[in-house]
């Protein structure tokens, strides 16, 4: 969800004003998915980096996240929308992380969308994380080395129970990852648009969407073997 801050900036406000609007776009693309029956939505919220960001934007964030999520939980309940997280969530602030539990746990027997927040998330992390769980298991005999696969990795990541990623769509207009989900997109399609995250609306993300549709996805084989 790039580009909040430059949204701003062009309007002559602060960042911060960035982010409340953001928070505004982030509504029309749950909705836009709940319509279209995508199922699983992960949003890259907060990064592990985005720690280093000045005080006053990082509180905001959080209080954002905090009042957001208090906003929509009904909404989100009545639409049948379960929330989950991924990320090094321990390192929220308390009053994040109690809210965050509480509307996941509200949710938790929804199943019309997963809608997944990235929160002190980053891949790197995360693959460290995963391959400090196996080594250990691996330690105490509960793994074999020979056993550890494919599987065995995505059963030890944020998002063990997540499908691999089809679409990445970046707004803002910069082309790159930004330690988002390395392993989970390995064959996702990219998407990189210049329309900033606040402008972002559902007829962007339908856009989007068209496009994909439009790509033939051949998974390392041939057209014809596809056919
Ligand atoms: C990146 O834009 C955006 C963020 C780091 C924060 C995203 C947060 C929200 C959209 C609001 C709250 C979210 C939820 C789920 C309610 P940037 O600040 O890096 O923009 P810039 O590249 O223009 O500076």
């Amino acid at each position: 969800m790039d580009g909040n801050g430059r949204w701003a900036k062009q309007k002559g406000k602060l960042r911060v004003f960035g982010h409340e609007n953001g928070a505004k776009a982030v509504k029309q693309v749950v909705e836009g998915c709940a319509e279209l029956d995508v199922k699983n939505l992960t949003l890259y919220a907060f990064s592990t980096e985005n720690w280093k960001r000045p005080k006053l934007e990082v509180q905001t964030l959080m209080k954002l996240l905090i009042s957001s999520l208090k906003k929509e939980i009904k909404t989100l309940h009545d639409n049948k929308i379960k929330l989950n997280a991924i990320g090094n969530l321990q390192a929220l602030p308390t009053k994040v992380y109690s809210e965050l539990m509480d509307v996941i746990e509200i949710t938790k027997d929804n199943s019309k969308v997963t809608l997944t927040l990235a929160l002190s998330y980053g891949s790197r992390e995360e693959l460290i994380n995963t391959v400090k769980q196996i080594s250990i298991k691996v330690k105490n005999n509960i793994i074999s080395p020979e056993k550890i696969d494919e599987l065995v990795i995505n059963q030890h990541l944020y998002t063990q129970n997540l499908p691999d990623v089809d679409l990445l769509i970046r707004t803002g207009g910069e082309q790159r990852i930004s330690n988002f989900l390395l392993w989970q997109i390995a064959y996702a399609e990219l998407y990189f648009t210049n329309v900033f995250w606040p402008d972002f609306t559902k007829e962007h993300l339908y856009e989007a969407i068209i496009n994909y549709q439009k790509r033939e996805r051949r998974f390392g084989k041939t057209s014809e073997q596809l056919s």
